[in-house]
C-alpha cells in the first residue's frame, strides 16, 4: 500500500483540514448540525488487512448517502438486476441529490440512478422483511459482515431527526408511489430509510467495506465472499459515475477512484486490487461533499497515482 509511512498521511491530513472553513456542516438534518466543522479523520484499510490512520478516527459517523450503495448492493444481491432496474435507472444527473425535478419530466417516471434520493428510495423499498424493523435489521446484518463489526449500529438520535424533518423526501415518495415505482406504506418507508442514513461507525469500518469492494465483494479478514463479483463490480461503476452526485465528473477526472459521499461528511472510496479509504470530514462542500475529505482525496491520489483511468 502507498501510505507505509503514518506521518505522511498526518502531514497530508493537516494539509486537508486548511480548508475546513471554506465549507459548511449540513444542518437540514438537525443532529448532523452539531459536528464539528474543524474535524478530518481517514482510515486506509489495505486487502493484505493492515492498515494506516490520521485524525481522530475515535468519531464516529453516520453513513447517510453512503449507505446508498450498501443498500443497493443488497436489493441486487435479493431481486437481481432485472427486477431492480425495472424500477431505478443507470444513469448520472447533474441535479443535485434531492432534486425531485426529473421525475416529472421524465417518462417514464423513474429515478435516474440509485445515488440520488429519489433513487435510493426506491432501493430502500425493495429491502425484504415484513416490517421495517426486519428490514432495518437485515441491512444493518450486511452492513455489520462487511465492516466485519458486530459494533456497527443505527444512531436513533440522527434518524429520529431526520425522520421529524424529511418533507422533501416524503414528497417524493408520494410522487414515486403514485407511480408505482414505491409501494407500501410512505412512513415505512421514511422510517426504514432514516435509520438506513442513520447506520454510524468508524473511519476503519468503512475502509474495511471499502477494501470489500476492492476485493470484488471478497472480505480480506473474513474471506467471505460477500457480495457477489459482478454486483460488486456495478456497484464500484455506480460510485465512479454517480457517487459524488453533480460533481462525479469533476471527481473522476481529479481523483479518478470509486466512492460514494454523504452529507455527514464521510466518504468511503477503493483502489481495486489496493486498499478501502474512509474519511470523515463533516464540512461539505457546495455539493454536498466533504470539502476537506476531497482534498484529501486529491493529495493522495496525485501523490501515489491512485487514479484508475
Ligand atoms: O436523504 C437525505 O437527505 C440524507 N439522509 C442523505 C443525503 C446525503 O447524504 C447526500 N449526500 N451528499
Amino acid at each position: 500500500m502507498p501510505c507505509r509511512h503514518e506521518s505522511e498521511l498526518i502531514q497530508l491530513v493537516e494539509e486537508a483540514k486548511k480548508v475546513t472553513g471554506e465549507g459548511k456542516i449540513a444542518d437540514y438534518i438537525p443532529a448532523l448540525g452539531k459536528a464539528d466543522p474543524d474535524d478530518l479523520s481517514v482510515a486506509i484499510y489495505h486487502i493484505d488487512n493492515t492498515c494506516m490512520a490520521a485524525g481522530d478516527i475515535e468519531k464516529k459517523f453516520t453513513l447517510q448517502s453512503i449507505s446508498k450503495v450498501l443498500s443497493l448492493a443488497l436489493v441486487l444481491i435479493d431481486h437481481g438486476e432485472e427486477y431492480v432496474f425495472d424500477k431505478v435507472g443507470m444513469e448520472p444527473t447533474g441535479d443535485p441529490f434531492n432534486s425531485i425535478v426529473k421525475l416529472e419530466l421524465l417518462n417514464p417516471s423513474k429515478p435516474l440512478n440509485p445515488m440520488i434520493n429519489a433513487g435510493a428510495l426506491a432501493v430502500t423499498n425493495m429491502i425484504k422483511g415484513q416490517n421495517s424493523e426486519e428490514k432495518v435489521s437485515r441491512l444493518l446484518s450486511f452492513i455489520r459482515d462487511l465492516a466485519n463489526s458486530p459494533n456497527v449500529a443505527v444512531c436513533e438520535e440522527t434518524a429520529r431527526s431526520e425522520f421529524e424533518t424529511a418533507w422533501l423526501n416524503r414528497s417524493m415518495c408520494y410522487f414515486l408511489k403514485q407511480h408505482s415505482i414505491i409501494e407500501g406504506d410512505v412512513e415505512e418507508l421514511m422510517d426504514v430509510y432514516t435509520k438506513q442514513c442513520s447506520i454510524e461507525m468508524h473511519s476503519l469500518d468503512l475502509a474495511k467495506i471499502g477494501a470489500v469492494l476492492a476485493m470484488d465483494g471478497l472480505h480480506p479478514e473474513t474471506g467471505r465472499q460477500l457480495i457477489p463479483k459482478d454486483i460488486a463490480r456495478l456497484c464500484k461503476t455506480f460510485m465512479v459515475t454517480c457517487g459524488m452526485y453533480n460533481a462525479s465528473g469533476e471527481f473522476a477526472i481529479k481523483i479518478g477512484i470509486p466512492a460514494k459521499s454523504g452529507v455527514s461528511g464521510g466518504i468511503i472510496g477503493l483502489v481495486p486490487n489496493g486498499f478501502g479509504i474512509g474519511i470523515f470530514g463533516p464540512s461539505l462542500n457546495n455539493k454536498g461533499n466533504s470539502i476537506a475529505g476531497i482534498k484529501l482525496l486529491e493529495l493522495l491520489s496525485k501523490k501515489y497515482s491512485l487514479s484508475i483511468f
